[in-house]
């Protein structure tokens, strides 16, 4: 038998795609789990779709391969609003299958054989995964565990010959931080000393609930030209199943990144990227209320923590919709934890250690679930604990 790819052999399946597959066989778990916003689909958006495909005959064919014209034109103008990005529509922007495929476009457009990318961990688990098939090679560089924040020096001393990027995730999963402007200008400068490229994942940039969208990478002049920044329609706008996404890079490096696009997806899909289109152009108060949820969501799930204090402590996210609880009552590792949280207790968590050996002995909770459904995982915790 011919061996398969020494790439793939290297590379697993993460845990927050494991977990609700392991509570599948176990039956009547609640999810503190994998990210998903629990909001429908907005009828304007459904709206937008269902006509597009009863009255354009275009709508369910290939799109042109970066995306919709009047989808990248919509992006641009969010990136200048939003982030005083200026973006080319025509060739600087393309739609992806998600932000999941524009990160592995990118790191496969910078990552050489043997190439290191600095991470700060804990860090979002597919970005390491996508690291090594590039053939890469991930550093881990340990957050602040006092407050999760960047801890610059130590990405300083992490920089070698073989460095050849940073990929930064900001609001992060799975820490639910925001990094302040000044930390993100430290690094930016750091890049700009070791002549370092950038992938900024942006995914959660909306989801700020103590203060406005963070710095872009992407905006300041000193990176130009050496970042890819990644952004998706899956958290912002919970169209998580609709897999769209999109990144923006100066023009030679989306012409390169074009390549492995037409590659791997040829274009987004089409009845999705109108999707995006109508959630980008279309009412924005829906969102806004998802967003209002989810700020009072994150108050429930961190008051329903804090009565588990004796069992659980945490910093306090100010983003995304997670939050990494230590646990103090077991030694067991995160992943032991969590799957016997799934059949004693039937709640759904992500064990801390998927997300790199700094995020060992955590949980990470997701408050993408509704009131009633975060209340009943903690009650099933909360029991369980103290059984
Ligand atoms: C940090 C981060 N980046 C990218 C993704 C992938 O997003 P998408 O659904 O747009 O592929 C996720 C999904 O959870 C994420 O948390």
């Amino acid at each position: 038998m011919p061996s398969i790819s020494r790439r793939v052999q290297a590379i697993k399946i993460s845990d927050t795609k494991l977990m609700p597959m392991i509570a599948a066989k176990v039956g009547g778990c609640v999810s503190l789990g994998q990210g998903v916003p629990s909001f429908a689909t907005p009828e304007h958006v459904v709206d937008a779709v269902c006509a597009a495909l009863r009255q354009d005959p275009g709508a369910g064919k290939y799109t042109l391969q970066p995306g919709l014209p009047a989808l990248r034109q919509a992006v641009a103008e969010l990136l200048a609003r939003e982030k005083g990005v200026n973006a080319d529509p025509e060739t600087e922007i393309v739609i992806t299958v998600g932000a999941m495929e524009a990160l592995l476009a990118a790191i496969l457009t910078l990552v050489e054989r043997g190439d290191e990318v600095l991470i700060p961990s804990p860090y979002y688990a597919s970005h390491v995964e996508q690291i090594l098939l590039a053939e890469g090679v991930p550093v881990p560089v340990a957050l602040r565990p006092d407050d999760w924040g960047l801890d610059i020096a130590a990405l300083e001393r992490a920089v070698t010959p073989r460095t050849k990027a940073v990929l930064l995730c900001n609001p992060s999963n799975p820490t639910g931080m925001v990094y302040p402007d000044a930390d993100l200008r430290a690094l930016a400068a750091l890049c700009e000393r070791h002549g370092l490229f950038v992938i900024s994942d942006e995914t959660y940039d909306s989801l700020t609930f103590d203060g406005p969208m963070p710095l872009s990478l992407a905006s300041l002049p000193e990176l130009a030209g050496r970042v890819v920044l990644v952004n998706s329609f899956s958290k912002r706008f919970a169209l998580t199943g609709w897999r769209v996404g999109y990144a923006y890079a100066a023009r030679p490096l989306m012409d390169e990144l074009l390549k492995v696009h037409d590659c791997t997806a040829i274009c987004a899909p089409a009845p999705s990227q109108v999707a995006a289109l109508a959630a980008l152009t279309g009412p924005q108060q829906v969102f806004e209320q998802m967003r209002t949820a989810l700020k009072a969501r994150r108050k429930l799930a961190c008051a329903r923590l804090d009565e588990l204090a004796e069992h659980f402590s945490y910093i306090r996210p100010t983003g995304a919709f997670y939050i990494m609880a230590r646990y103090t009552f077991s030694a067991e590792s995160s992943r032991e934890l969590a799957q016997r949280m799934i059949r004693e207790a039937r709640v759904i968590t992500i064990p801390g250690g998927a997300f790199g050996s700094e995020g060992q002995g955590h949980l990470r909770l997701s408050y993408g679930a509704n009131e009633v459904e975060i209340n009943e995982a903690f009650d099933r915790i909360g029991s369980w604990v103290l059984s």
